[in-house]
Parts: structure tokens; C-alpha cells; sequence
């Protein structure tokens, strides 16, 4: 027997698939309200776009691409959106002819884990990138759209938050970097052994170590948001501002860093309590310099990604998600099997879902069968049904089971 290979997912089960066809069908209506348009790009990309994206020092570049050598090229297999976008977005002029721009996307990512609960090698994003501003109200909308995401869901009850923070410009992120290595050197000794390569390659990094006793050594530094230049700040608190117009509650998370380079100023993660130790829903937030750094203009930019899978696992289930329209015909009998083949296509070709028992099942099995169909209906054709020209129509949730007239049933 073959198996799947190690960190990826069979999708199957009624109730998961209806999980994953809803969300996407929610967010293409959310996407759309806030007029954005959907962009799909390869799954192969080039290795180097991604190295000179995420940034070589980053833990996904380091140990977590799915890369493709052929005789000439290397390839990967992409580990996130939000590179490709850009690419393409450039690749196709779209600065020239276009210019700002709203995207969403959704589709398969790899990266090269640990397999473990919440953490897949091939794994799922519902994500969007706007190309070509810097206005804090393209970041008010962005979040705002991933909050009004998970209330039409709508997410489970015990409830998502939003933390939020702010990087900078590049040169506040310098500032920020070079003030954390002052503060973190006399506390190298308490760090974890992942940290203490971190103080060299990726400082912010130590800010969200999951570890015991480097969280107690960032508690401790009192981290703000001090290091941000003036135009940094003012973009922040227009952000903030309006994410209180509209209501739309966060928490400011100073040490909150994200974990690829590309990221300046506003950041963000969307978590939610049910998904236990890898609690991150949603990440995203602004890459200023990304565009011109992959060849073209200098363009302000924001997008986030939902994991797809993680989406799942918050969604409220709904008791529509088993039963839909369902019709189920059951019939006795040769005859009426023929005629039951008509009565089927009528049914669906009249826009009524419907299906049939095609294993000749006794009476008993095939209601077994509907029931656990989730059928709204059974529909019976025995020979009294077929001499009387009628239908037998039992309404599955109540039981009540009545003669209609085959004309009448559609
Ligand atoms: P990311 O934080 O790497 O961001 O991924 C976004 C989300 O994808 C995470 O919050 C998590 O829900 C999900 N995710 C990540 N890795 C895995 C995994 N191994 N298994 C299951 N789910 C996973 C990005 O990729 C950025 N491109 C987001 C972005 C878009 N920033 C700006 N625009």
C-alpha cells in the first residue's frame, strides 16, 4: 500500500471538504466586496527569487525550501505568495499599465517542517498583496478585511485577536537591531541555543522565541516602539486610528517581529486559541522595499496570508455543512429502476441535487444510506408507485412520508 508522503494531508471527509469549499466560496464574496481581484501564479518558481525575498538568513530559506535541481536550473517549490505576486506583478508590467493593485490568492505552499499538529509540509494559503501604496488606509483596510473574514465565517466563539505592531522603515529596523543586540548581550547565557545563533543572523527573532526562558529575558527588556522615525510613527498612529474607527479591536504587540525580512513598518498576526501551540492564523503585513528590491520601482506594499488548513480547524461547524438538497431516490424492482434513471435526470437537470443507491441495496440498507447522505429527501419507486404512476416522498427530518404524483414532484 502506498502512502502519503510525511507532512501533507488527504482532504476527504464530507464534513472537512464542505469546510474547505465554504471558507474559499466566503472569501472569494469578502474578496470581492473589497474589490479585489483573484491572481494565480505557478507552484515552480526560481530558487533565487525566494533567497533574495525572505532573505538568506531566514529559517525558511535555511532549512525549509523544496528545491528542484535540473541540469541548468533550481527550482523551488514556492514556501509562501507573497514573492510570486510581486514577481508577477512586475514580470507582467503591471507598474507601468495598472499600478495599484489588489490581489488574493489562494493555493498549495511547501516548506520543508518538522511534521506535527498544525505544521504540514505542503500546506495552504488564502492570501492577498496590494501593490503600489504607502497610505495607512490600505493597511486599515487590509486588516479589516481579515477581520470582517473570520466574522462572516463565522470563527469559533472563543475568539481571535489581532496583535499589531509597527517595524519601521528600514533604518528603525537597523536602529531597533543594533539597540537589541546592546541590551541582549549581557543575557546570551539564558537564550536558547537556536537564539544565540539568532543574536548573529536574525536578532528580531529572539523577540518571539517560544522558549520558556527566552520569553522571560524579552519580558524583561521592555521593548517598545520607541525606535520608529517620525513618518514611521505618524503611518503607525493613522493605522491605529483607524482600525479604531472602525471599531476593530487589537492588541499592540511590541515584540511581535514575523519571521521573513521583507517586512517594514505595520505588522500583524491574527491568533486564535484552538489551535493550541501553533496558534498563528494570519500573518502579514507591510514589505516596502520588496518590489524594488526584485528590479522594479519604488512602491509601497501590504498583504497577509491565512493558513487554509488552520482556517478549518476555527470555522464554527454548521449543522448545513452534512445535509444539502439532497434528493435520494430508491428503487425496487427493474422497472422501476428504468424509470427511476429518467426521474434522476429530470431531478437534475431541473436544478435539484440528486442522487441514487446503485449497489441494489434492500429498502432498509438504501434509507441507511440516505441518512447518512445527510439527505433532505428520499424518494421511492416501488411497483405500487410505478402502477399508480405516483412517487413516495419522506422527509427525512421529521419522518412524514406521503404519495406525490410523479407530474407534481419536481
Ligand atoms: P507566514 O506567517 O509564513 O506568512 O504564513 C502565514 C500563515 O500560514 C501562518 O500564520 C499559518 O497560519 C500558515 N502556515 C505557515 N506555515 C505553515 C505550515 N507549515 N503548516 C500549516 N500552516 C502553515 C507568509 O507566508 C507571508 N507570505 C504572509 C504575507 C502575505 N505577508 C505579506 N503578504
Amino acid at each position: 500500500m502506498f502512502k502519503r508522503v510525511s507532512g501533507t494531508k488527504d482532504i476527504l471527509s464530507k464534513e472537512e471538504i464542505t469546510a474547505w469549499l465554504k471558507i474559499e466560496a466566503e472569501a472569494r464574496r469578502v474578496f470581492s466586496l473589497y474589490n479585489y481581484q483573484e491572481i494565480r501564479t505557478p507552484i515552480l518558481e526560481e530558487l533565487a527569487l525566494f533567497n533574495r525575498s525572505l532573505g538568506v538568513s531566514t529559517e525558511i530559506v535555511q532549512k525549509q525550501m523544496f528545491v528542484i535541481k535540473t541540469k541548468e536550473d533550481e527550482y523551488v517549490l514556492r514556501p509562501e505568495g507573497t514573492a510570486s505576486v510581486v514577481r508577477a506583478y512586475l514580470e507582467n508590467n503591471l507598474d507601468k499599465t495598472s499600478g495599484f493593485s489588489k490581489f488574493y490568492y489562494t493555493g498549495a505552499m511547501f516548506r520543508f517542517e518538522r511534521p506535527q499538529k498544525g505544521r504540514l509540509r505542503q500546506f495552504h494559503h488564502l492570501g492577498c498583496e496590494v501593490i503600489g501604496s504607502l497610505d495607512p488606509a490600505v493597511d486599515v483596510e487590509l486588516i479589516s478585511l481579515a477581520d470582517y473574514l473570520l466574522k462572516s465565517l463565522p470563527a469559533k466563539e472563543e475568539g481571535y485577536k489581532i496583535k499589531l505592531n509597527s517595524l519601521g522603515c528600514q533604518k528603525d529596523k537597523d536602529g531597533l537591531a543594533k539597540e537589541l543586540r546592546k541590551i541582549l548581550k549581557g543575557h546570551l547565557s539564558k537564550v536558547c541555543a537556536d537564539c544565540k545563533k539568532r543574536f548573529k543572523t536574525n536578532v528580531f527573532r529572539i523577540l518571539d522565541c517560544k522558549n520558556d526562558a527566552c520569553k522571560e529575558v524579552v519580558s524583561s527588556l521592555g521593548v517598545s516602539d520607541s525606535h520608529l522615525c517620525p513618518e514611521c510613527r505618524e503611518h503607525f498612529d493613522k493605522v491605529r486610528a483607524g482600525l479604531k474607527l472602525l471599531n476593530i479591536e487589537y492588541e499592540f504587540s511590541p515584540t511581535l517581529v514575523r519571521g521573513l525580512d521583507y517586512y517594514t513598518r505595520t505588522v500583524f498576526e491574527i491568533t486564535h486559541p484552538v489551535l493550541g501551540a501553533q496558534d498563528a492564523l494570519c500573518a502579514g503585513g507591510r514589505y516596502d522595499n520588496l518590489v524594488k528590491e526584485l528590479g522594479g520601482p519604488d512602491l509601497g506594499a501590504i498583504g497577509f496570508a491565512f493558513g487554509m488548513e488552520r482556517l478549518v480547524l476555527v470555522r464554527e461547524q454548521r449543522t448545513e455543512d452534512r445535509g444539502q438538497n439532497l434528493a435520494y431516490l430508491i428503487t425496487l424492482g427493474e422497472e422501476a429502476k428504468n424509470q427511476g434513471l429518467k426521474l434522476l435526470d429530470n431531478l437534475r437537470k431541473s436544478g435539484i441535487q440528486a442522487d441514487t443507491d446503485y449497489e441494489n441495496k434492500s429498502l432498509k440498507a438504501a434509507l441507511r444510506r440516505a441518512n447518512g447522505l445527510g439527505a433532505l429527501k428520499v424518494l421511492i419507486l416501488g411497483e405500487d408507485e410505478l402502477k399508480n404512476n405516483v412517487v413516495t416522498l419522506k422527509d427525512m427530518a421529521s419522518g412524514d412520508q406521503r404519495e406525490v404524483k410523479q407530474e407534481d414532484l419536481i
